[in-house]
């Protein structure tokens, strides 16, 4: 989407101008092309209290099989966090060495590294880089993305003219938030800059992720952001709202920092202070959608209550009431602001599909957005497929057809599914959701982000009609083992890109999880943000009940959920469908 491109070299504009700094560092002299590198370092986006850069090494020496950049800061500078790099800053030095998938250095070749940090004062970029101890030069050419000036867009803002009342769609004739944070992730990554101007979610994903994590944006950051790629037109900008006591009860890999009884925290530490700034006025201008609370609902639909699926951890979800009461609380809390489109998470066919789970969540939906406050003119629409990997739409079988007098219902893929494919999943739920009580203008969102499974495994027509299984294994694009596996898919690729109104009650295909942020660590990780090891990112993991026992089909070595998974973002635009040109 080429505004959203322009929007954000915007963006970059006005903090070159603000700070009246370049966006490279100054040429080094004629004649210093002998060195044996060159240095790109782009800072690429910057706010009041810290900045992303981009850092793209090239090497005109002999060939290397590992390296090691550094560089000291004339002013306050930390790094805080980093990608593709070990990054490691003592006083103002800072060394950052390769990984152990990019050590190797061809003469001629480039490798790229980001990084997150902090400042204050000015933001100067160092003026001398060494590599492996030697000089390089400083390139001034601009990297492959941050382009040239003459843009004169943004500027200026007034952050007035908020509509007061809402839209039908606010994604119609909207420009969508580019996360500069996930931007950058996404930039320095080989091939990277051709979706790194997409817009994906902001995760608030913890109470720190309001003022920002480790000096990272946090939500005014992103808001003001927002207000400069937005200029005078419109703009939405999407938050996941993610943090309910006890979160992710039918796994351990997106665990939270909030225990099943923490509802008091979860509606005053989390909810309020969102709730205070998403309604300051000078905001009112922004169309802001908000997708509530991914898995809860769905869990205690399928997982909380005498079934082979149940566990205990959404047993006590169900008894305690603090998922209803804490989606009831964020949907009367942010619906209250005009500006606000809540999105209620539906899981997706794979998990909801049959009408003997559809029906009771139809309802569970429903109690929800009615009581504790709440109420359906709360409520925007619901997304499905959030972070999952079912396909849109499957284009070589549908649920109608048969094979031999039988049906691909009872095909073990399908396995008696009343969907194949999101689309149609979504458009039957919209239907029910209006018939049991929401309004008629309810839109649905799906996450196409990692659903389009091209490449060289994607079928090119039907499957042969020898039975309904090789009809249905040789048709269906989506490559999973199983429709239950949800973490780090081997084989998956981006899907369709974020459009607007893409089809009859679907206000837009969105990238709700940001393509290279890990579902779950494939063993197990220590970390700080409660988040456990689930066997199901585990690729030697046999599975369990929610998949048919089946293997899992994660691939190996991903980091702790929500962490940069370079690999797994490469094979995303490998096998992105429609493909990257
Ligand atoms: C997972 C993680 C969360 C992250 C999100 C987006 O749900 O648990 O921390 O923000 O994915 O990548």
């Amino acid at each position: 989407m080429s505004h959203s491109r322009t929007a954000m070299l915007a963006a970059l504009t006005l903090v070159a101008g603000g700070t009246g700094m370049a966006l490279t560092a100054a040429p080094a002299s004629a004649g210093a092309a002998a060195a044996p590198c060159t240095v790109d370092y782009q800072v690429q986006n910057q706010w009041s209290t810290g900045f992303t850069a981009a850092v793209t090494i090239t090497n005109n020496g002999a060939a290397k099989s590992s390296w090691s950049l550094k560089w000291s800061y004339a002013g306050d500078q930390k790094v805080t966090s980093g990608w593709n790099a070990k990054i490691t800053q003592s006083g103002t030095a800072v060394t950052a060495n390769n990984e152990s998938y990019n050590g190797t250095l061809a003469t001629g070749a480039s490798t790229g590294f980001g990084f997150q940090g902090t400042y204050s004062g000015t933001n100067a970029i160092p003026a001398t880089f060494t590599l492996d101890g030697v000089t390089c030069n400083v390139d001034s050419g601009g990297g492959g993305d941050t382009g040239g000036g003459g843009d004169t867009g943004g500027g200026g803002d007034t952050g007035g003219g908020g509509t007061g009342s809402r839209v039908d769609n606010p994604y119609v004739g909207s420009k969508v938030y580019v996360n500069p944070e996930w931007s950058a992730h996404a930039a320095v990554e080989p091939g990277g800059s051709r979706i790194s101007n997409q817009p994906t979610a902001v995760w608030l994903d913890r109470i720190a992720a309001i003022n920002g994590v480790n000096g990272g944006m946090g939500l005014r950051a992103h808001l003001d952001e927002a207000l400069k790629q937005k200029g005078s037109g419109e703009l939405t900008i999407q938050l996941v709202i993610y943090d309910l006591p006890g979160r992710d009860c039918a796994a351990l890999a997106s665990n939270g920092e909030l225990g099943p009884n923490d509802i008091d925290k979860y509606k005053t530490q989390y909810i309020d202070p969102i709730a205070s700034i998403l309604s300051d006025p000078k905001y009112a201008g922004l169309r802001i959608a908000t997708i509530i609370e991914p898995d809860s609902l769905p869990n205690l639909v399928t997982n909380a209550g005498g079934t082979n699926t149940t566990t205990d951890a959404c047993s006590t979800m169900k008894s305690n009431g603090n998922y209803e009461k804490g989606v009831s609380y964020a949907l009367a809390k942010l619906g209250a602001i005009s500006n606000v489109y809540n999105y209620i998470d539906a899981a997706h066919h794979g998990w909801l599909g049959w009408d003997s789970n559809l029906g009771p969540s139809v309802q569970e939906f429903h109690t929800v957005a009615t009581t504790n406050g709440a109420s359906v003119n709360d409520v925007a629409g619901f997304i499905v497929n959030t972070a999952n990997y079912s396909a849109t739409k499957e284009p070589y079988f549908k649920v109608t057809d048969s094979v031999n007098g039988q049906t691909v219902r009872q095909s073990k893929w399908v396995d008696w599914n009343q969907y194949v494919d999101e689309q149609s999943f979504a458009q039957a739920l919209r239907d029910k959701l209006v018939a049991s009580g929401f309004n008629s203008g309810i839109g649905m969102l799906i996450d196409t982000s990692r659903n389009g499974w091209g490449g060289s495994a994607r079928p090119i027509g039907s499957g042969p009609l020898t039975s309904v299984d090789d009809y249905v294994n040789g048709s269906r694009i989506d490559r999973r083992i199983h429709a239950g596996n949800w973490c780090n898919q081997s084989g998956a690729g981006l899907g369709e890109r974020p459009t607007a109104a893409p089809a009859a009650g679907i206000d837009a295909y969105v990238w709700v999880k940001p393509p290279g942020e890990s579902d779950g660590s494939s063993s197990a990780v220590s970390n700080d943000e409660g988040k456990g090891f689930d066997r199901m990112c585990d690729p030697t993991y046999g599975g369990n009940a929610r998949n048919g026992n089946s293997p899992t089909g994660a691939l190996p070595g991903a980091p702790v959920a929500g962490h940069w998974f370079s690999a797994q973002f490469q094979q995303l635009m490998q096998n992105a469908y429609p493909p990257l040109s």
